[in-house]
């Protein structure tokens, strides 16, 4: 059995203090990530630049010693690799070339033609497998096809995905045809970083929550139970977290529907709400809120605890329920983690 205590919780064990990672724990709130994003020039440089990807990785591993790393890369490296224009607007956010109808769709590059581009996203795998303490969990990720998608279609992020759910409303076949697309895209994708080295996967449905009914069983779970089943084919006994975001009820019986080992929960609903409703089917990951990362103080180790005791009966990887903003004080991730490990 291996003691790394993340892929125990992952197996189902429940331990007496809970493996813990931040999601988006190398980032701005770092000041060493500020100096290597410097170096590398822009962010996306950064993603393509195997040595400095991996060192922004090690950073917060170095200074928190969180039981797991993150690969450094972003979702939206993948529609890039199938072709779509990407940059990142200073202070604004991502921006790309868009896909709205089944032309668009068939432009794209096929699921084996992305590697080229990608090679440096394995190369940093391949530094990591190798350089993070043996105690660490490597964890690799994709963006699920629906929130890849929003962006592909709009070009951009957007509060309430109004061209995607406008694209899936009017060309359903167009619509069903990206989904697909981007699913296979996203199983060779992960195979790669599986085969250089991580250990997990990360499926982020950011924008699950906007997906109702009949829809979110056919764009978030389906998906889901394609990649999770395909990856557990090619790789018995690989581990996958899910975190359909913002699901509420839909978080109920996620994983057992997808076959996931564990449910991300985000932070819109109750740590005890998720105890009591998800983490009975296994593993459940979350779910403080990140502003307490920007506020700290006595609020910050009250409500750790709180997380941490509601999900103490069964499996539970501690994170955020979103990622830690640029905002944060480094001051405070020391402090959770002083309050997580004192149990
Ligand atoms: O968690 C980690 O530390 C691993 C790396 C990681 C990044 N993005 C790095 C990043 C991961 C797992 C992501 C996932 C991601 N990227 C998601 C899904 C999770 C979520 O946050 O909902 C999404 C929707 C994206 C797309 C994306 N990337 C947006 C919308 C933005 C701009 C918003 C922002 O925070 O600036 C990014 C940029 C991005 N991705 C940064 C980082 C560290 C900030 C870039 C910088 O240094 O300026």
């Amino acid at each position: 059995m291996t003691d790394k205590t993340m892929l125990r919780a992952l197996k189902g064990e429940v331990l007496p203090t809970p493996p813990v990672w931040l999601m988006r724990q190398a980032g701005r709130y770092l000041p060493e990530y500020r100096a290597t994003r410097a170096q590398a020039g822009d962010f996306l440089s950064l993603c393509y630049t195997p040595d400095l990807a991996a060192e922004v990785t090690l950073q917060p591993i170095r200074r928190y010693g969180f039981d797991a790393a993150i690969l450094f890369a972003d979702i939206l490296l993948l529609p890039q690799a199938l072709g779509l224009d990407l940059w990142f607007e200073t202070g604004e956010g991502p921006r790309m070339s868009t896909v709205t109808s089944m032309e668009g769709v068939k432009a794209l590059k096929g699921k084996d033609d992305i590697h080229d581009k990608l090679a440096p996203v394995y190369e940093t795998c391949k530094i990591l497998s190798r350089e993070l303490p043996k105690e660490t969990t490597f964890i690799g990720f994709a963006g699920m096809p629906w929130t890849v998608a929003t962006y592909m279609i709009a070009g951009r992020g957007s509060k309430d995905q109004a061209a995607a759910h406008k694209f899936k409303d009017t060309d359903r076949a167009a619509f069903s045809a990206l989904i697909d697309a981007v699913t296979d895209a996203t199983i060779e994708y992960l195979s790669k970083q599986v085969e250089a080295g991580c250990e997990v996967v990360k499926l982020f449905d950011s924008w699950a929550g906007s997906l109702k009914g009949q829809d979110f069983e056919d764009f978030a779970v389906a998906p889901a139970k394609r990649i999770t089943a395909e990856l557990k084919a090619r790789f018995p006994g690989l581990p996958v977290i899910a975190f359909p975001r913002e699901a509420g009820e839909g978080y109920i019986g996620f994983a057992k529907k997808t076959g996931a080992d564990c449910v991300a929960i985000d932070n819109s609903v109750s740590p005890e709400w998720a105890a009591a409703n998800v983490q009975k089917d296994g593993c459940v990951q979350g779910n403080l809120d990140p502003s307490y990362m920007v506020t700290g103080g006595q609020a910050l180790v009250e409500a750790t605890q709180k997380v941490v005791a509601a999900f103490k009966n069964g499996p539970h990887i501690f994170n955020l329920g979103h990622g830690i903003t640029p905002e944060a004080d480094p001051e405070n991730v020391t402090l959770l983690m002083e309050t997580i490990r004192k149990g």
